[in-house]
Parts: structure tokens; C-alpha cells; sequence
């Protein structure tokens, strides 16, 4: 069995469901082309969950090495002390006591612009109306970008996560975005102003402020790490409950209580993200299978959180699942930096959208819209119709 090719980590028709299916019985660490070089590809939720855990043997370097020259220095590519003092910059501004500011400030009025956008129509593109933009609008706000060009943020945005496949493009929107950037890092060096970029400009490591490098580094991880991954798994949610019209009046009707299960089966059903590299640091072994140092890693939470001695029915996304403690948001010391906003966001996206629009079902007209994709999943579109509704 070979890995698959990853080399368009979007592609249309992707399904690699059936594929990690047979990895996870037949080569739950399988051995085969990783970044073009012999790797290891592994399967199964108990083995993906002990090489997060153990940071040491399995190191994030390789993050450093493939998307450091499209973002620059970033947390995601560092090992121990050094993670752990730069994350400590910025996690403050994620967590969960944080959230209850940017969801007065930003989240919900976001979530209520693009929404009055569509209301009256009658019927819409979610994707492209509104899951597309929401994510990057709000990460755009809690950073300090301002939101007049947000829709060019977005391309960068994808453009960056996708440089490995397309360097030269991804350089070009690296360069792009620091050259935007330039001007609001300037002034908030200036003048602390109460977002992200002022917190990360001014921030201090043993006395010294930090360099260019790190600060673009930060910005260039933030602004995909937290747009690409949230559209697209709000895609899932909404397209899991469409197509399933009876639970989707369950979920309208009570959203405080199934709203966060029909978030988090999706996010262990089809998470946008589907693996996480690290590189050996040493000699080690992983399910009997002997991984040298120095060889990459894929870890597929995608498949993880599939496999079937975890999650009866692990294929089927099912609202009423009672155990869904997945890997989607990763584990250990990289674990997602963004997964309370990301959930905030979700829930109050989701509910906005079910509160909104009444009557909401998918176009019958367009063909069933399908998630596809590898490395990154969700549905390319979303055609819908509902009650229009008359301006607010
Ligand atoms: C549903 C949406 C999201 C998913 C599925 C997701 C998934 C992940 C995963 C799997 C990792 C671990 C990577 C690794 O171990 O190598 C990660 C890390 C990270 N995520 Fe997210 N993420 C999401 C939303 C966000 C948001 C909204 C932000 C906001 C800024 C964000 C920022 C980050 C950062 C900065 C890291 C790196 C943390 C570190 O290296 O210490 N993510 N994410």
C-alpha cells in the first residue's frame, strides 16, 4: 500500500477515507514517500495520539523547514523552551476568558453584516457568502488588520498555506503580505493600539523586543492558521446538517445544547485538517515499525479520529455520538492555539445562520454539494435557498 499523493492537498474529488480505512488494518505506520523522502505515514488514534504527546522523539522542526519560507519563524516549527516562551506571547489573547471581548466586538457583528447581506435574497452560496469570509474577517480583527482588504487576505491567506505545493506563488504572497503589513507593524511599534500586532510588537524576550523575522512569522501563521482552517470545517457543519433536514430542525430548535455536538462530530468526522508532520528527533519505534532519526512523520488525525476501536460507526456523523474526544485540534504542546475561538466562532456562526435564515435547505437545483479535498477538506460550494427576509 502507498501513501497517498499529497501533493494538491485540495483536490477536487479527493476522498481518503477508504484509503487510511486500509492503513489503519493493514499498515497502521506505514513506511513510503513523505515529502519526498522515505517516511512514515501512521493510521491509527492511539499511535497519532502518542507522538503528539512525546514532542521529544517527534519533533515539529520539519514545520520550520517546509513552511518557514512562506510564513518565516514560527511557533508551529519550534521544539521545548523555545515553543514554550513564544507561545506564551500570544496565548493569553486565546484563551477562553478572552473570548467573551472579541465576540461583543467582532464575532457577532461580523457574523450580522454578512448575514444582512443575504437575508433578503432568498438564496445564497454559503461558502462564498459566508464561510469564506467570516473566519479571516474576525482573525483579521482580533490581529489589527484592517477589514477594507480582507478578500485579498484571504488569497494570500491560501496562497501561503499552499506554498510547498506552489512555491512560487507562495512567495510572492509571503512577500505580499509583509509588504501590507509593514506600515500597521510600524505604527503599533509606535502606538500600543489594543490588538494582536500591537501585544506582539511590543512583546519582550529576555529584555529585547522582537525581531521583524518573528513578528511576520506570527502574522503569516495567525492569519491562515485561523481563517483556512475555520471556513472550511464550518462548510462541513452546515453541509452535515443539510443534508440530514430532520436533525437540522433539532439542532434550530435547541441550538444551546446541539449546536457544540453537531460542532464536534464534524470536527471529528471531517476536520479541515487532516494531518500534522514532525520529523525523529532520535532512533525510535512506533507500533513495532523502527523509524530512524532524521525521517518524517505524517500523522493523520483524519484518520485517527475514524478509526473504528475508538468511534462505533466511526464513518457516520452521528449527533447523538457520546464519546467524541477527537484529535482534530492536534494534542500535546502544539495543541491548536485558536480552538476556543474557533469554537466560539462555530457555534456562533452556525446559530446566527439557523436563526436567520428560516426555512434554509439546500438549492434543489444544483447538484448535492460533496467535501472533498486531502490534506484540507470542506465543500468548494454551498448552494442554498430560504424564507427571504425583509432588510433589517
Ligand atoms: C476548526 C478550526 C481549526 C482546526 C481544525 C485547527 C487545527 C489545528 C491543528 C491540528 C494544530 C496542531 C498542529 C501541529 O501539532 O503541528 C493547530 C495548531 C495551531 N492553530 Fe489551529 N485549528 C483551527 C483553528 C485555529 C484558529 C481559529 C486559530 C487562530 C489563530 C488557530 C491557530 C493555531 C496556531 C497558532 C497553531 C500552532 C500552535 C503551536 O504550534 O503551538 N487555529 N491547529
Amino acid at each position: 500500500m502507498e501513501p497517498l499523493d499529497y501533493s494538491d492537498p485540495v483536490a477536487a474529488d479527493a476522498d481518503p477515507y477508504a484509503s487510511w480505512a486500509r492503513g489503519r488494518r493493514d499498515a497502521p505506520v506505514m513506511t513510503g514517500e513523505v515529502f519526498g523522502r522515505k517516511g512514515y505515514t501512521v493510521h491509527r488514534f492511539a499511535d497519532v495520539e502518542s507522538a503528539l504527546k512525546d514532542s521529544e522523539t517527534f519533533s515539529s522542526g520539519i514545520n520550520q523547514a517546509t513552511m518557514g519560507p512562506y510564513m518565516g519563524t514560527l511557533i508551529l516549527g519550534m521544539d521545548g523552551q523555545e515553543h514554550t516562551r513564544y507561545r506564551n506571547l500570544v496565548s493569553h489573547a486565546f484563551r477562553p476568558s478572552a473570548m467573551e471581548r472579541w465576540e461583543r466586538e467582532l464575532i457577532e457583528p461580523v457574523i450580522g453584516e454578512l448575514l444582512d447581506a443575504i437575508a433578503p435574497q432568498g438564496r445564497a452560496d454559503l461558502v462564498a457568502d459566508i464561510t469564506r469570509r467570516y473566519p479571516m474577517r474576525v482573525i483579521a480583527g482580533l490581529i489589527g488588520v484592517p477589514l477594507a482588504d480582507q478578500e485579498q487576505f484571504m488569497v494570500w491567506a491560501e496562497q501561503i498555506n499552499l506554498g510547498p505545493t506552489d512555491p512560487e506563488r507562495g512567495l510572492a504572497a509571503s512577500r505580499a503580505m509583509r509588504d501590507y503589513l509593514t506600515p500597521i507593524v510600524e505604527d503599533r511599534r509606535r502606538t500600543h493600539r489594543g490588538d494582536l500586532i500591537s501585544d506582539i510588537a511590543h512583546a519582550e524576550m529576555d529584555g529585547e523586543r522582537l525581531d521583524d523575522e518573528h513578528i511576520y512569522g506570527f502574522l503569516r501563521l495567525l492569519l491562515p492558521a485561523g481563517a483556512e482552517t475555520t471556513f472550511r470545517v464550518m462548510g462541513n457543519i452546515l453541509l452535515a446538517l443539510l443534508v440530514r433536514p430532520a436533525v437540522l430542525e433539532r439542532v434550530r430548535a435547541d441550538g444551546e445544547r446541539w449546536i457544540p455536538e453537531a460542532i464536534e462530530e464534524t470536527l471529528r468526522w471531517e476536520s479541515s485538517v487532516t494531518m500534522v508532520s514532525r520529523v525523529a528527533a532520535c532512533d525510535t519505534r512506533l507500533a513495532g515499525v523502527d523509524i530512524e532519526a532524521g525521517a518524517p512523520v505524517s500523522l493523520l488525525v483524519g484518520s485517527a479520529n475514524h478509526d473504528e476501536s475508538v468511534f462505533d460507526h466511526s464513518e457516520d456523523w452521528d449527533i447523538d455520538r457520546p464519546h467524541k474526544n477527537h484529535l482534530a485540534f492536534g494534542w500535546g504542546r502544539h495543541v491548536c492555539l485558536g480552538k476556543h475561538l474557533a469554537r466560539r466562532e462555530l457555534a456562533l456562526g452556525v446559530g446566527a445562520i439557523l436563526r436567520r435564515l428560516p426555512g434554509l435547505r439546500l438549492d434543489p437545483g444544483a447538484p448535492t454539494p460533496r467535501i472533498t479535498g486531502i490534506a484540507f477538506r470542506g465543500p468548494e460550494a454551498l448552494p442554498v435557498v430560504f424564507e427571504p427576509q425583509s432588510p433589517v
